[in-house]
């Protein structure tokens, strides 16, 4: 497989809102991203991937655009965005900008315009229908609760929004739409951007005619477009949104061949422990055997036919400390765990921010504590189908998206350090012991567990293109697979919960030297190994560059 540089690349997602304030209103903006690009570089990120900076009504905080070539008030100007690029470039570190190009705000010129008649050149940029016997055109539901058709009365038509009112889907097979869609790719390209991180690219072959959101007949051929018409022309990392994919799908979005896509993010392991018998959003225990089969099957189905992204995190999914780990007792040695587990892998791995310190989710207590758009429609429609307050509390709890998306604690000052004003969302109260002071002063910290991990990456290629397999242990909750390369083995043993539990090392070599664990050191004796709660080791039978 030819070499590409975003193959030994990791990557830091930053959600801008909530990363740094520096103007004491209270929000994360551009110049406080830029105040702490040294703590990235120290970190050892190669690239940072922004949720979106674009000009915004924030009805879904950024990924409603108004604006695809400006940007957003709050976080500050284009010479700031410039400036980031810039400051980022100086210590090695690219930008991935986000493309949310499925939809747009309600607030997007274009919608304006194409509201404005039926003949408007602009109609057709987004989707309308008729009604059907005066009502919606078919039953398609929002994945923010409720019908995806939002009805105006100035044409007596609908339009199709699979997101929230104000984020009109675009009508894709309008050849206008990839055009300006290819052009603004292009123009921030040229600004010296280093990718794209592709928002729900799943949905742009769509046919909502036929009840077809995700995976539409149309979408690779589009993306192949996309690539010829705009960034194939560059060396960039691309990275699609794809909840629905399949290893089919991610073969071809991702395939060595270059027509798509680098890579996508698959969430196949982060639906492991969804409830789907149930009404209302919940979680049941993860089977840990599942996850460990599910990991395995994407390392060995991808080989040579695509490339991994490697995540457990996003600004949309609960925190997988609090989640999987155990966010009370064992909160550094869990979240190491999962570090180790996934960063010993094959792909280009992704911290989100706040990962690196083990930060947790934040329960509330009620609805008005809650800022995220799709937990509060979900609140209001199923409490008016008669769902109890605590029910609903409890569901958001577990899945909502405001979990991620508290400020980041960097010291145990007023409001971790984040703002020196009134924070835009509550900070987690718990920031006055984890923060990113307090993990660097500890000699236990989680931060230079990952610093340890991206360091590894770059300097071992078993790491990086190195053969995985799977090693069967009786163990449900233990893991263990090789990854092998020019006769370099590496193996990685963890234990994914807290039992104690032991696993025969027979398929060891003699030579065993220590790469990284969570503990002191391991325990091994006649080649058993004694596995403690959440314990990862990773040996190898040459000694690896740190
Ligand atoms: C993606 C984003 C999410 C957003 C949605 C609509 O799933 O990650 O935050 O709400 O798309 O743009
Ligand atoms: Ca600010």
């Amino acid at each position: 497989m030819e070499e590409k540089w975003w193959h030994d690349s990791v990557i830091y997602q930053i959600y801008p809102r909530s990363f740094q304030d520096s103007n004491g209103d209270g929000i994360g903006d551009i110049p406080g991203i830029i105040n702490r690009l040294d703590y990235l570089q120290e970190l050892g990120i190669d690239v940072i991937w922004l949720s979106p900076v674009y000009k915004s009504p924030n009805d879904d905080n950024g990924y409603d655009i108004s604006d695809y070539r400006d940007i957003m008030d709050e976080f500050g100007t284009m010479d700031d965005m410039e400036r980031l690029i810039a400051e980022a470039k100086k210590r090695g570190i690219k930008i991935v900008m986000d493309l949310v190009a499925n939809h747009t705000s309600d607030e997007h010129p274009w919608f304006i315009e194409s509201k404005k008649s039926k003949d408007s050149p602009y109609r057709d940029y987004y989707i309308w229908r008729d009604p059907v016997d005066e009502k919606e055109p078919n039953d398609l539901e929002s994945i923010f609760s409720g019908s995806a058709w939002e009805y105006d009365d100035k044409t007596d038509q609908y339009y199709l929004h699979l997101f929230s009112k104000k984020q009109p889907d675009l009508n894709w097979e309008n050849p206008s739409v990839r055009q300006e869609i290819w052009d603004l790719i292009t123009y921030w390209l040229d600004k010296g951007i280093g990718g794209f991180r592709m928002d729900v690219i799943e949905m742009i072959g769509k046919q909502p005619d036929k009840g077809i959101t995700i995976n539409g007949p149309m979408l690779h051929e589009y993306l192949k477009e996309m690539n010829r018409e705009s960034f194939g022309k560059y060396d960039v990392l691309t990275v699609g949104e794809a909840w629905g994919a399949d290893l089919e799908h991610a073969k071809q979005y991702s395939n060595p061949n270059g027509e798509e896509l680098s890579m996508i993010f698959q969430f196949e392991h982060l639906t492991l422990d969804e409830d789907h018998e149930s009404k209302i959003w919940n979680l049941k225990p993860l089977d840990h055997k599942a996850l460990a089969d599910v990991m395995s099957k994407w390392q060995i189905e991808m080989e040579g036919k695509g490339w991994n992204s490697l995540f457990w995190n996003n600004h949309d999914t609960p925190r997988i400390v609090s989640r999987w780990g155990d966010d009370q007792d064992y909160r550094i040695k869990s979240a190491k765990m999962f570090a180790i587990m996934l960063h010993m892998m094959k792909g280009t791995p992704y911290i989100y921010q706040g990962e690196e310190i083990g930060m947790i989710n934040c329960p509330v207590t009620s609805i008005e504590e809650v800022d995220d758009i799709q937990s509060r429609n979900m609140y209001f429609e199923k409490k008016a189908e008669g769902y109890s307050d605590e029910e609903l509390i409890h569901a958001i709890n577990l899945k909502g998206r405001d979990n991620a998306r508290r400020p980041m604690a960097w010291n145990n000052k007023k409001n971790g350090g984040f703002t020196d004003g009134e924070p835009w969302l509550k900070l987690n109260p718990n920031y006055l012991s984890i923060n990113v002071e307090q993990d660097r002063e500890n000699s236990e910290s989680i931060f230079k567990c990952y610093q340890e991990l991206i360091r590894l990456r770059k300097n071992n290629p078993v790491i990086i293109y190195g053969s995985f397999q799977r090693i069967p242990v009786a163990e449900d909750a233990v893991f263990v697979y090789k990854r092998e390369w020019k006769g370099v083995e590496v193996w990685v043993i963890v234990n994914m919960n807290k039992k104690l539990t032991e696993v025969n090392l027979n398929f060891l070599k003699d030579e065993r030297n220590l790469v990284i664990t969570n503990y002191q050191s391991p325990q091994i004796k006649n080649d058993i190994i004694s596995l403690r709660p959440y314990e990862a080791v990773v040996l190898s039978n040459k000694r690896l560059i740190r």
